[in-house]
């Protein structure tokens, strides 16, 4: 591999199905991504445990994660497509990491008091150290640029934080790692009900997924909140109408736009049109990505070349990382003495 190219990394928990949300936030970026640098992308299924123990289900959703980010774009060949459970150095620089990450700052995370919140019965200590593991995923491959959406900006903070504890206390082995998006600004897509980002698990009804069928998907959009419509020539939005402007920027052609904010601007908009318009706008770019999605995931062999080739590639860049942390860390007692 080209030594030049600045180093990418980026993961999805296999929770649940992916949404629209994850696909404008990450996976988009991956695909481009790809074309230009060096890249690791994989499946968090060690994060998943944090939150769901019971591990019936998480083969068949390793399988559903992998078969959607390969239906978005993402070429196996190009990147590195991987399961985190793989790269077992993965859990040594995360023990590592865990002696230069504090209670106090962990506490504070945000995902983790939302997480406390939710499942007040599993404070597990997984969870407290969530963002230790994603800096350990992250930094396992030196990796510079992380494409994630709006939500996991304060973790790539702490993995910054984390990465000069390293470097300041061991010496420079780790560059910092930057979120990452094309755009000026990383994305939140905001749900379908106005309030909160489309989420894997919570409100199922606001989310569209991409294995959505194209009934569910016009029913989702029909049913998002709207009102009666500006009386003021050039009022501002509320909310939950510009999220839906937001969602038809995603997928609409920039015509359709405008004439909706035209009708808007000069109080003759008709949601009920302007959501059909989304709606059919959804189907089209969802419905060829569930399809292949589906034929991706019936063939489970080619799904587990994918893994093997992925895993190889991750492995290989993992041990180097590991050869110089263990160096650094003067944990090499058999070298000779320097
Ligand atoms: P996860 O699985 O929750 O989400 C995967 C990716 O989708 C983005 N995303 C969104 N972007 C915009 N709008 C939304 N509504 C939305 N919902 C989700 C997320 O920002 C993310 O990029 N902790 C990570 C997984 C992870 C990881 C890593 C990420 C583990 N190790 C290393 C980067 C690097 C997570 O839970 O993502």
């Amino acid at each position: 591999m080209d030594m030049q190219k600045k180093i990418v990394m980026s993961g999805i928990r296999p929770t649940g199905f992916l949404h629209l949300g994850n696909y404008f936030g990450a996976v988009k970026n991956y695909v481009r991504m790809q074309e230009e640098f060096e890249c690791y992308f994989m499946v968090a299924d060690l994060h998943s445990l944090t939150t769901h123990p019971d591990t019936k289900e998480l083969k068949t959703n390793v399988h559903r994660v992998l078969s959607e980010n390969i239906a978005c774009g993402l070429d196996p060949d190009k990147a590195s497509l991987y399961c985190q459970s793989h790269v077992y150095e993965t859990s040594e620089l995360y023990l590592y990491l865990n002696m230069l990450a504090y209670i106090g700052e962990l506490e504070k995370t945000v995902t983790f008091k939302d997480k406390v919140r939710q499942h007040p019965e599993n404070i597990n200590a997984g969870l407290l150290t969530y963002p230790v593991l994603q800096t350990a995923d992250i930094i396992l491959h030196r990796a510079s640029y992380v494409p994630v959406g709006k939500d996991q900006e304060q973790h790539l903070e702490m993995a910054r934080n984390f990465v000069n504890r390293f470097n300041h206390r061991y010496g420079d082995v780790f560059p910092e790692p930057h979120a990452f998006n094309y755009g000026d600004e990383l994305v939140k897509v905001p749900g379908l009900d106005g309030t909160g980002k489309m989420s894997k698990s919570e409100n199922q009804l606001a989310t569209l997924y991409l294995s959505d069928d194209d009934e569910l998907i016009r029913k989702k959009v029909m049913k998002a909140k709207t009102d009666n419509g500006p009386t003021e020539p050039n009022s501002p939005k509320p909310d939950y109408i510009d999220n839906i402007f937001g969602l038809m920027k995603l997928v609409s052609s920039a015509e359709v736009v405008n004439k909706f904010e035209r009708d808007y601007s000069n109080c003759t908009i008709r949601y009920g049109n302007m959501k059909k318009q989304l709606a059919e706008d959804m189907v089209t770019f969802i419905s060829p990505i569930r399809e292949k999605a589906e034929a991706i995931r019936n063939d489970e062999q080619y799904l587990k070349e994918v893994m093997e080739m992925g895993a190889e590639k991750a492995r290989k860049s993992a041990k180097a990382t590991m050869e110089l942390v263990r160096q650094a860390m003067g944990l090499n007692y058999f070298a000779p003495n320097p």
